[in-house]
């Protein structure tokens, strides 16, 4: 077993000794499919165990995600997260699921981590802890845990086939053929993530190989994703395109309600903004969204009390609390808006409140997954084993990270989902 691995991010690293026509398979405990924040924490945890561990990922780069995310600085975790009910900040079909792995890999083990690695960060909103310096950190981190634990890591590296079979003295083991030759191990990690952001990397082998042993999956689409609406819907609210503004958004009814307090952005195509994406986790299609565009008041009040002390135009009045540009586009919708406010009658003014506290628009769709954060959906959860993210259908098979059903809020839950499955799993193997 080498002691030390020398990674790089672009050429391929640590090169397999034999020829692809080999006969005899190179064999390891342990190959984890994916070289992602899961793949790569998960080898590391493994590997300084232990074990003998293979990473394999097709990308020319390793761990793309992490680099791109968080607009560069990786929003890894998030510090609100509670490990007694984390299920209310994640979806899943099975919602207790996730709370076995989170409360034993939880944020402050990742901070630790990070701390214990020079690494500086900060909070920014709601808990969200980012690097102070880059994305690449984390992924160096990773990287280097990797090494000094043994893992070899082949990228880019093609996987072919995973099949189960029987070896010496009659144990089963798993032989995968690559595009770098045959690999065998007893234990195969699937951590090849979801199907967003398919430009750098993502692809359905996950799910593929779960169809192939027979393990469940959930419908996937598309989450934390901007949404669309019909362009003859949209036309008004084009030249909105950049504008930003804090509001309270919802999604469906009664106790199927969910809402969110975050900014909004208009774009070309629709809306977008932490607001929109939290909420595209819950929309369902052919649903309105409803969005308060003046969350921190009660307009009809201020409306009425605007309509006894002053004889301001209506559009006025409103500009006082929303930005220009959006009164500007209403006023072209409603020309009514240019009268002076003590013309216009208390319904209309009940009615305008109405429709700035409750404004109820029905996205046509969504960006999709070219645009899309996560993956919703996934490896049936119920499939797992919530201590170790081993399959319950074929043993030693694991699933962890985004490629299983558990999918988070914005703000950091992913990676920490990420962390804590691929945690359980390494301590499991
Ligand atoms: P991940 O996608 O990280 O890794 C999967 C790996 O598998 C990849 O390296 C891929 O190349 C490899 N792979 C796929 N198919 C393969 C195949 N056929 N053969 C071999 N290898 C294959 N989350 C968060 O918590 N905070 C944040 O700030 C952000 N920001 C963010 C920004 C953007 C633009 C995106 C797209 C996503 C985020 N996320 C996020 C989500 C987060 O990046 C995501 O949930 C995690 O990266 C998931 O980790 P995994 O290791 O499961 O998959």
């Amino acid at each position: 077993l080498p002691v030390h691995t020398t990674l790089t991010a672009d050429a391929p690293t640590d090169k397999p000794s034999f020829a692809a026509s080999s006969i005899e398979a190179q064999s390891f405990d342990a190959i984890v499919i994916g070289a992602g924040a899961a793949g790569l924490f998960c080898a590391a945890q493994a590997g300084a165990l232990g074990l003998r561990v293979l990473v394999l990922d097709h990308a020319k780069k390793l761990a793309e995600k992490i680099r791109i995310s968080g607009g560069g600085r990786c929003n890894f975790t998030n510090r609100d997260l509670d490990v007694r009910q984390p299920q209310q900040h994640f979806i899943s079909d099975n919602p207790h699921f996730c709370r076995s792995a989170l409360s034993r890999f939880t944020p402050q083990h990742f901070t630790s981590l990070l701390q214990s690695h020079g690494i500086a960060f900060h909070e920014k909103h709601k808990g969200q802890l980012f690097c102070d310096h880059s994305a690449q950190d984390v992924i160096t981190m990773l990287q280097g845990l990797c090494a000094q634990a043994g893992v070899k890591i082949w990228n880019p590296c093609e996987v072919h086939s995973v099949v189960r079979q029987e070896g010496e003295a009659h144990q089963e083991r798993f032989v995968l053929t690559t595009s770098l030759g045959a690999v065998q191990s007893a234990a195969v990690v699937v951590a090849t993530g979801g199907l967003s952001i398919p430009k750098i990397g993502a692809t359905d082998l996950g799910y593929r190989i779960a169809a192939q042993f027979a393990i469940p999956l959930i419908a996937r689409r598309p989450g934390l994703v901007p949404l669309t609406f019909a362009s003859s819907d949209w036309a008004t609210y084009v030249g909105l395109a950049g504008l930003a503004m804090p509001v309270d958004i919802a999604t469906g009814q009664g106790k199927n309600k969910t809402q969110f307090k975050e900014d909004l952005l208009f774009t070309h195509r629709g809306l977008s903004g932490p607001a929109i994406l939290q909420i595209s986790n819950y929309w369902q299609p052919g649903t309105p969204i409803a969005i308060n565009l003046l969350p921190e008041m009660d307009v009809l009040t201020a409306l009425l009390e605007a309509k006894r002390d002053s004889k301001r135009l209506l559009a006025n009045v409103l500009a006082q609390w929303l930005p220009a540009r959006l009164v500007e586009v209403m006023v072209a919708q409603q020309p009514q808006w240019l009268r002076a406010i003590d013309q216009v009658p208390d319904k209309a003014l009940t009615a305008l409140a109405q429709q700035l506290q409750a404004w109820q628009i029905t996205p046509s769709g969504t960006e999709g997954y070219a645009k899309a954060e996560v993956t919703l959906g996934g490896v049936d959860t119920r499939a797992l084993s919530s201590k170790t993210m081993e399959s319950s259908v074929q043993p030693d098979l694991y699933f962890i990270g985004e490629v299983v059903d558990v999918t988070g809020w914005l703000g950091g839950y992913n990676f920490q989902w990420a962390w804590a499955s691929a945690y359980a799993c390494a301590q499991a193997m």
